[in-house]
């Protein structure tokens, strides 16, 4: 056989065995074997690269490392989902449904697992895919259509027939079985490991380089499709069959349901055997089958009427509290956390919880040796709900904050009217390190190389202690150390090097000042300039700017007064770091850091005119009032979404105040 029809069979027998293994769940072939099919492919295409198609399975792998991702407009928007959390809540939702349409006519619902996982878009073009997006903001997301294709199961191809253009949604997600096995490897290896399969799967597709992503064990389940008129199906239901018919993956528990009441056993079903699924799900999703129904439904400004995620409970489990640790944080708060004994909530393995501070362990009166009820909710850190205080003996010891810095032995404060326990000792080893992992993170500088990883070894070898020994390494240092070479030193240096120069906003949330976060940040950076005029200012200075409190302005005052940070401010400036306010390059941002949210109508400009301007000068938006949110545009008629706003404490902005802010920058640019 030549090798153009060698490959062609050997495509086909992939497709095929893929298909199998994705959608049908009934694999024919071990992994060995399909492996060897694979093998055999690449070697045919590297001898006869010109045979290579587009969707051939060898296109999954090698793409190339992106610089950073770009936007793509969803055609038709990705919405999100109302919540409900009682029995109650979904007979309402049903009865508002009827009403609603002013008649029974509600002839089922399509019930579905809702998947944690992060929610894409795929493009399918004469039945081969494409363009892949994260939902974004559910108007646009990001290229990642590189990292997409490394995703076996996600078809390179449908099965025909299929409509010219195919816009499919879905879930990407991580088995919990591929987790464990991923972190084990990942432990074996001494890398870093995941948290959550929720986070693996989010963390996976958000790499720049697609290489990495081939290296995570991702699935796909689909979802809907963004017009469902093109695919001639009539139901929700059916059109997920007509999916799989498609080669796309669909989740095997979804279900047709007649009636509310067929929904709720459907869920006291999942609910029960929620930690035997191979994947986690937060919920079931409730659809309105019919379509036309759908249609005469409509959609409201964030979710469809006709769908409502009914949510499970987080998932609990309980466990011994065997001991309590003390944490020393870069700003020196000192944090119990709780050590468990080892056990599996919801399918990943627990060891320890935060506590938070000492008020919230005699809140929840947690004593060593307690059994304890402990929860996993979404991608927070796991907590403990509570004691069970049936099960004490007596021989439960209680839990003290010590009254001395684990890491340096100083006194311990606790100041009137704050939560946080501190050591205040500027020299405290604990302290520093964090600090130090923290300027060079991806909330502080951004050092390519200089992860937590290399800071602790580089401290621990005695190279790093204070922030300006950073710009202090030598490459020779550097590459002398264990794991290091000339290459991977030199890059490490060439990083730092770029960092001489930082943003000054970059720059004051990297040195760790309490209450200073990235919007702070920037917020000085634009009233001030300059750090020595910021320097230069006093408490009365900082409270006049809109967006920052007393208690922000006490802490600048006093952190800008500290002889440590004086000292270390000239330090870094006789090494040349010289932070800058970028409003003199033409590239500036003034809104970099700001995540805004329009609302109400303006006067002077659209609300698309007014959210490209916004992106233009460097800011993210937003459509609703997250916690994300930094400033919301206020216009004419603003209603809810302003109320909300104000609720939550977010800043609020005039359409003058706005325009002030983009022009400040245009003018300067100009300059
Ligand atoms: S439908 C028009 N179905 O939930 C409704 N979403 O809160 C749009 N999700 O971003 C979503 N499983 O990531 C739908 N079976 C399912 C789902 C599902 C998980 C996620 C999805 C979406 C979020 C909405």
């Amino acid at each position: 056989m030549d090798a153009s029809s060698r490959l062609a069979e050997l495509r086909a027998l992939i497709h095929q065995h893929n298909y199998r293994y994705h959608v049908l769940d009934d694999p024919r072939i071990s992994d060995q074997q399909y492996d060897g099919l694979f093998q055999e492919l690449l070697a045919l295409e590297e001898a006869h690269p010109e045979l290579i198609t587009a969707d051939s399975p060898s296109r999954r792998v090698g793409g190339a490392p992106l610089a950073g991702f770009t936007q793509v407009e969803h055609r038709i928007a990705m919405l999100s989902l109302d919540n409900c959390f009682t029995e109650s809540e979904l007979t309402d939702f049903h009865e508002r449904l009827q009403r609603y349409l002013n008649e029974p006519v509600i002839s089922g619902y399509s019930v579905e697992p809702k998947l944690d996982g992060l929610a894409v878009e795929l493009v399918y073009v004469h039945g081969v895919f494409s363009l892949g997006a994260t939902r974004g903001d559910g108007r646009s997301g990001e290229d990642i259509t590189g990292q997409l294709k490394t995703v076996r199961a996600i078809p390179l191809r449908l099965i025909e027939p299929f409509p010219e253009r195919l816009e499919v949604r879905g879930e990407v997600y991580m088995r919990r079985d591929d987790f464990a096995r991923f972190n084990e490897k990942q432990l074996a290896e001494g890398k870093p490991l995941l948290a959550n399969p929720r986070n693996g799967a989010a963390g996976s597709l958000r790499q720049l380089d697609p290489a990495v992503t081939a290296s995570r064990p991702l699935r796909f389940f689909a979802y809907g499709v963004a017009d469902p008129a093109i695919t001639g199906c009539t139901h929700q239901y059916g059109l997920l069959r007509w999916l799989s018919e498609r080669g796309v993956p669909v989740s095997p528990e979804v279900a047709f349901c007649p009636d509310p009441e067929a929904v709720l056993r459907r869920y006291a079903e999942l609910r029960d055997k929620r930690d035997l699924l191979p994947y986690e799900i937060d919920g079931l999703v409730i659809k309105v089958n019919d379509f036309s129904l759908q249609q005469r439904l409509g959609v409201k400004t964030r979710a469809p009427r006709w769908a409502i995620a009914y949510k499970l409970a987080p998932p609990q489990a309980s466990t011994t509290l065997n001991d309590v640790i003390f944490q020393v944080g870069r700003t020196g708060a000192v944090t119990p956390v709780a050590v468990l004994e080892p056990v599996p909530v919801g399918g990943v393995i627990v060891g320890r919880a935060t506590l938070h501070n000492e008020d919230e362990i005699s809140k929840k009166d947690l004593r060593i040796g307690d059994t304890v009820l402990v929860q996993r909710a979404g991608d927070v850190i796991p907590e403990i709900v509570r004691p069970v205080t049936e099960n004490r003996t007596g021989t439960e010891l209680p839990i003290t904050m010590p009254q001395r810095c684990p890491a340096c032995d100083h006194d311990l404060h606790r100041e009137p009217g704050e939560a946080a326990t501190r050591c205040r000792n500027p020299l405290c080893p604990a302290q520093r390190l964090r600090a130090l992992i923290h300027f060079g993170s991806k909330a502080g500088l951004d050092i390519e190389g200089l992860g937590k990883k290399s800071v602790e070894q580089l401290y621990e070898s005695g190279l790093l202690r204070t922030i300006p020994d950073i710009y202090r390494l030598t490459s020779s240092e550097v590459a002398a150390l264990p794991g290091w070479g000339e290459r991977s030193a030199a890059l490490l240096l060439s990083a730092i090097e770029k960092a001489r120069q930082p943003p000054l906003d970059r720059f004051l949330s990297a040195i760790g000042i309490r209450y200073v976060g990235e919007t702070t940040a920037t917020l000085l950076m634009n009233h001030f300039g300059s750090l020595a005029a910021l320097r230069a200012a006093g408490t009365e200075d900082f409270i006049a700017i809109d967006g920052i409190g007393e208690r922000t302005a006490d802490q600048l005052t006093n952190f800008f007064q500290e002889p440590e940070l004086i000292d270390m401010l000239e330090q870094l400036d006789t090494l040349g770091v010289r932070p800058a306010a970028p409003s003199l390059s033409p590239s500036h941002q003034t809104l970099s850091g700001m995540v805004v949210v329009f609302t109400g109508s303006l006067a002077g400009l659209s609300r698309d005119e007014a959210k490209k301007l916004a992106k233009e000068h460097g800011a993210k938006i937003s459509s609703s009032i997250s916690r994300q949110v930094t400033h919301v545009v206020a216009g004419e008629k603003a209603g809810g979404k302003l109320a909300q706003a104000e609720q939550s404490g977010k800043t609020i902005l005039s359409e003058e105040e706005f325009l002030a802010l983009v022009s400040t920058s245009s003018d300067s640019s100009t300059k």
